[in-house]
Formats: structure tokens, C-alpha cells, sequence
């Protein structure tokens, strides 16, 4: 998988990447990530890439031209056999949900524009941007580390990344509508704090339905919104 992501603050991509899994993701070529500076597709001594809103309103703009050529470069350099799915990071965005995790690691070519000021010029999404995402209800200063948040949530479901497959398919979000259950370690006893002991009993049924039942306790305490048909 290739992705290609145009922002105005690599760094705050880069090093959280290279980090844990997504890093050795990388390293073993499972997934080429590269972090572009969108001024580098910018005219002029300045490479100014903002401009004013028309009609009045609010901050800046970004604007159309080195947006646009950044996006033909990059499509031009996909070096996948599949087309590239072009992503905007806004708070305007679709909310970001597991599903959707799943559904854009099936594009073999992901290009990841990040929004800053107030926002891109409309005809960037009109011409250019298959999918508006946002990571939820607020507004951060800048789309990068929002573009961050979506790369380890997929990178890290393509086949090889999760060292074990199964803790994808048990965690919290494989079922849209349950969180996981509470999980505990050694040791058995911490300052007086037991481990609820069925799960030292060795009765896998018995744990499976406690598990089931606490999970859904947990849902209905901390994601009421879950639960509501
Ligand atoms: N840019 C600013 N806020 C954002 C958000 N919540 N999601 C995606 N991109 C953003």
C-alpha cells in the first residue's frame, strides 16, 4: 500500500509514524507513507499557498493551484496498479469510524490532503477529494495530526502489521456496537485489588458470558449512544 500525505507540518506526521507498528510496517515494506510539503508545489519567493474568502468571512483560505498540482504529481507517481483515493482532512468531514478504517485499506493508493486556516477552496473537494473526513466533533489547529490518526488506524489492520490477528478481530470497534471488556494482568492481588476471580477459574463458558455481560455494563456507562436501536 502507498500513501501520500500534503500538509504544511511534516513533522508532525513523520515521527509519530515512525514509531511501534506503523514504524516496522514501513521498514518491512508493507506500506510505503510519504509526508509532502504542500509549499513545495508553491510559486514565488514566498510559496504562499492561502488567500482571503470571497464574499467576506473568516481566516484563510487554502487555494487551488498547488493543491491541484500536487495531487496530479502524486497520482502520476502511484506506483500501485489500482486508482488513488484522494482524502480531505476536515472537521466538515464524515466522522472517522472503524468501518471506514477497514474500508480505505482496500485502496492500494491513498493520497491524504491535510485542511488548515479555515479550510481548502471548494473546487479542490469538488474536483479533486473522493472522501471528507473528520476525527470528531472539534476543531484542531491543522488536518496532520488527524491524517495520523487515520494511517495507524488503517496501516495497522493490513494483513502482516497486527503481530496477532486476532486482537483485531476481538477489540473494541470490530463490533461497532459492544466496547471490549475490562482485562487484567499479574499480578492476581495489587495493593488489596483482586482480579475478579472467575477469570482465574479456568471455565472458559463462564468467562466468555462474564466477559459478554461486562461488556455490555461498560458500553452502557461510557457509550450510552451504542446501545440505542
Ligand atoms: N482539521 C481540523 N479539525 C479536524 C478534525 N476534527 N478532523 C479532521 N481534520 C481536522
Amino acid at each position: 500500500m502507498q500513501i501520500d500525505i500534503i500538509t504544511l507540518f511534516p513533522e508532525m506526521i513523520t515521527t509519530p509514524l515512525a514509531q511501534s507498528m506503523i514504524g516496522r510496517a514501513q521498514e518491512g515494506g508493507l506500506v510505503s507513507i510519504n509526508v509532502h510539503q504542500l509549499r513545495d508545489w508553491a510559486e514565488g519567493k514566498w510559496q504562499v499557498v492561502d488567500d482571503t474568502v470571497y464574499g467576506g468571512g473568516q481566516g484563510m483560505l487554502l487555494q487551488c493551484e498547488p493543491l491541484f498540482k500536487a495531487v496530479a504529481d502524486l497520482k502520476s507517481k502511484n506506483e500501485t496498479s489500482s486508482d488513488s483515493y484522494v482524502v480531505l482532512m476536515t472537521p466538515q468531514g464524515q466522522v472517522f469510524k472503524q468501518q471506514q478504517a477497514v474500508e480505505l485499506g482496500q485502496h492500494e493508493h491513498i493520497i491524504i490532503i491535510c485542511g488548515h486556516y479555515e479550510g481548502v477552496d471548494y473546487r479542490v473537494i469538488e474536483e479533486l477529494v473522493d472522501l471528507e473526513l473528520s476525527i470528531g466533533d472539534y476543531v484542531l489547529t491543522n488536518g496532520a495530526i488527524a491524517a495520523t490518526v487515520v494511517v495507524d488506524a488503517v496501516v495497522r489492520l493490513l494483513p502482516e502489521v497486527l503481530g496477532n490477528e486476532q486482537s483485531s478481530v476481538e477489540e473494541s470497534f470490530s463490533n461497532p456496537d459492544l466496547l471490549e471488556a475490562p482485562a487484567y494482568t499479574k499480578p492476581a492481588v495489587f495493593r488489596g485489588l483482586e482480579v475478579p476471580p472467575i477469570l482465574l477459574s479456568g471455565d472458559h463458558a463462564k468467562i466468555s458470558a462474564w466477559r459478554k455481560e461486562q461488556a455490555l455494563k461498560r458500553t452502557q456507562k461510557n457509550r450510552p449512544d451504542l446501545t440505542q436501536d
